[in-house]
């Protein structure tokens, strides 16, 4: 079912028209809050950024979007339906792809191997049994089309060990198993942050191509000059809920700091107004010792 074919032949999305949408998201860990009833909107045909301090909620965020956090309340849609995911194989399977911050690749297999990493082609079963052959020939072509039409130039041998590559292609690969496998959204956690500045450089390319293609991106990323060179929208999180939304157009990233930080808020009208005060209510963190006493 989910062949590799499946996201080149998917309808062009039409821009703007949104993809996923979460209401009300809440994901508490003990007395941590770290999702605090946040809303969240990706649309068609663009990179969405997603920012905010150390421990704002991102990961959390996005990992309820994968599906590998199951959040307390809050709704969920793809594509204007109501969706419910139990783990990341029901995101998956409603072509959701997530590159995560902690590289998942298997560094003692091949290129191909690691691009169909639990979805291994098979031949057609001769036997009418469960004993199909891997398709080895198959995944190596299809691995190598698919470097070939992210542009991902780097990697000369398809049937080099993953643990061979350099990080940067290691990244590219696992990029571009998120690409070939995702029909509706592909979400990336910090997939720059243990790279250098070429490596980099190689990835954010990927992710532009990507969207050119039509796909829309989740990008997590703590590097300001990054996402706004790559986004088309930011998305700030703060305090574990969505600050504001705004383009690199309407702000600077001194704005964008300033957001992250509560040094500025956003109105319902979309003006950026310094904050009077810096406690809010819901700031107030929970006692480091609750949970202690609660035990
Ligand atoms: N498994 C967990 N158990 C307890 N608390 C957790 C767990 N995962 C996350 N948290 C807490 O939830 C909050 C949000 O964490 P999260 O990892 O989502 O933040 P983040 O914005 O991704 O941070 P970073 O920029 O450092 O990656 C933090 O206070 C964190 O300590
Ligand atoms: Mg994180």
């Amino acid at each position: 079912m989910n062949q590799p074919e499946a996201s080149a032949q998917a309808p062009a999305p039409r821009t703007g028209d949104v993809v996923m949408r979460a209401s009300g998201l809440v994901k508490r860990y003990g007395n941590v809050v770290a999702i605090r009833e946040s809303d969240f909107e990706i649309r068609a045909g663009e990179v969405l950024a997603v920012v905010g301090d150390n421990g704002a909620g991102k990961s959390s965020l996005i990992k309820a979007l994968s599906g590998a956090l199951v959040p307390d309340a809050g709704t969920i849609e793809l594509d204007g339906r109501p969706v419910r995911f139990h783990g990341p194989r029901d995101a998956r399977a409603a072509g959701i792809e997530t590159v995560y911050q902690t590289l998942a690749v298997a560094p003692q297999m091949d290129i191909a191997t690691n691009l169909f990493l639990g979805r291994p082609l098979r031949r057609p079963g001769l036997l009418g049994s469960g004993l199909r052959m891997l398709d080895h020939k198959k995944m190596r072509s299809q691995a190598a089309e698919q470097l070939d039409r992210l542009g991902i130039a780097t990697i000369q041998d398809i049937t080099q060990l993953v643990g061979t590559l350099s990080g940067g292609q290691r990244q590219a690969v696992a990029v571009a198993r998120a690409a070939m496998f995702g029909t509706r959204l592909i979400i990336m956690d910090e997939p720059t942050a243990a790279l250098g500045v070429r490596e980099s450089r190689q990835v954010l390319d990927l992710i532009a191509r990507i969207r050119d293609r039509g796909m829309p991106v989740i990008l997590v990323s703590h590097d300001m000059p990054q996402v706004f060179e790559i986004a088309d929208r930011i998305h700030v999180h703060r305090l574990g809920r969505r600050a504001a939304v705004v383009t690199p157009k309407s702000c600077t990233m001194t704005e964008v700091v300033g957001l992250m930080t509560g040094a500025l808020q956003m109105t319902a009208d979309g003006t950026l107004l310094e904050s009077t005060t810096q406690h809010m209510p819901e700031e107030k963190p929970a006692s480091p010792h609750a949970s202690e006493s609660a035990e």
